[in-house]
């Protein structure tokens, strides 16, 4: 085990070699790793130097803001290992960027671009055993920023922390890489205009759990979401955005508010119009993705996951013969070449450790 306690990302390199796990059937599970990482903020609210822990449970006021009103947010990025061995980082700076634009719309400091990639690079490196090898997954980070301080009326919690673990993961979905299929869904909604829809903060994903869980004794893999005010047009996926294809256009709801803005979902648009197709950002109505040629979903943890069928008020459409559309394929394949470090990274997207 790399002994990383008090040293910082430049320090902590020490060689170690890479953990004995079955990462063929690894899926997304948390899987407890070495050291994770505690900042706590100061009164005047800004954010004191850090350290490294031993992963395990963390002691939390019962009146913490976090506990009691959802003050919290979080954000998913990836460490991929290349051949060599080294380790790259995939966009943290827009991590970090995000979190500083949900703390504000939370009423929480967040920590300082620095301090976040400083905090994200140490405990990659402190955790550097468990990034799978090349081709078998990654190590997942999970930043979360909480009211940690105590509070009893509702008011931002006098105190924050500022927490980062990791996890060796593999596919996210059960199928695999295998299309999902996919509920459309009329009476639940992720989100409303003026909520906080469009950053990361915990309570998104509880408000979820009921249709996901009806979804999936349903036999689905989960839910696409519709905006609360039409029921009309697309949102997103409980964990990810949403992608349609039509003939050369490839089109994905636009970020107004209610829909989170993914970082694998700007690096795809990117990615897709490198590659010549045109690619819109606005309202995407549910009949357009009924008619599409491909749909495919978007996300850290799914990276680009295609859609085999969209079923839709008991009608179920297919796409693909059910099998990765060309497109899917296509962009899922230029992504991950990208970020295992497998091919020239033209745009800087990378951090190498
Ligand atoms: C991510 O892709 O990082 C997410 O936020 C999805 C998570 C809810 C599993």
């Amino acid at each position: 085990m790399t002994t990383c306690e008090a040293m910082t990302a430049s320090t902590c390199k020490e060689a170690s070699d890479i953990i004995d796990l079955n990462w063929e059937n690894i899926g997304f599970g948390l899987v407890p790793t070495d050291y994770m990482y505690i900042m706590k903020s100061s009164e005047d609210g800004t954010f004191a130097k850090g350290e490294l822990q031993h992963f395990g449970p963390i002691e939390l006021n019962p009146a913490s803001g976090v506990l009691n009103y959802g003050q919290g947010l979080f954000e998913g990025l990836k460490a991929y290992r290349k051949e060599d061995g080294s380790i790259l980082l995939f966009r943290p700076k827009e991590n970090a960027l995000r979190m500083r634009m949900g703390a504000e719309r939370m009423c929480m400091p967040a920590p300082t671009i620095e301090q976040f990639m400083d905090a994200v690079k140490l405990t990659v490196l402190a955790n550097k055993r468990w990034v799978p090898p090349i081709g078998k997954g990654s190590l997942y980070i999970r930043p979360l920023l909480m009211g940690s301080g105590a509070v009893l009326g509702v008011a931002p919690a006098p105190e924050y922390t500022f927490l980062i673990f990791v996890s060796p993961v593999g596919n996210y979905f059960k199928e695999g890489l295998a299309p999902i299929n996919l509920i459309v869904e009329n009476d639940f909604h992720r989100a409303t205009p003026g909520g906080t829809g469009g950053v990361k903060t915990i309570g998104n994903y509880a408000s979820v759990l009921k249709a996901q869980k009806l979804a999936k004794e349903k036999g689905y893999s989960d839910v696409l979401y519709l905006d609360s005010v039409h029921k009309k047009y697309l949102e997103e996926v409980s964990s990810c955005n949403i992608f349609v294809v039509k003939d050369k256009i490839i089109s994905t709801p636009a970020t107004k508010g209610t829909i989170l803005p993914g970082i694998t979902r700007k690096s795809i648009i990117d990615v897709a119009r490198g590659l010549g197709y045109q690619v819109e950002e606005r309202l995407v109505s549910v009949e357009e993705l009924l008619d599409a040629n491909e749909a495919f979903c978007t996300g850290t943890a799914v990276v680009v996951s295609p859609v085999g069928s969209v079923t839709y008020l008991g009608n179920r459409v297919e796409y693909g013969n059910r099998g990765v559309g060309a497109v899917s394929q296509q962009l899922y394949s230029a992504l991950t070449r990208l970020q295992m470090g497998l091919s020239d990274d033209k745009m800087g997207w990378t951090v190498k450790l």
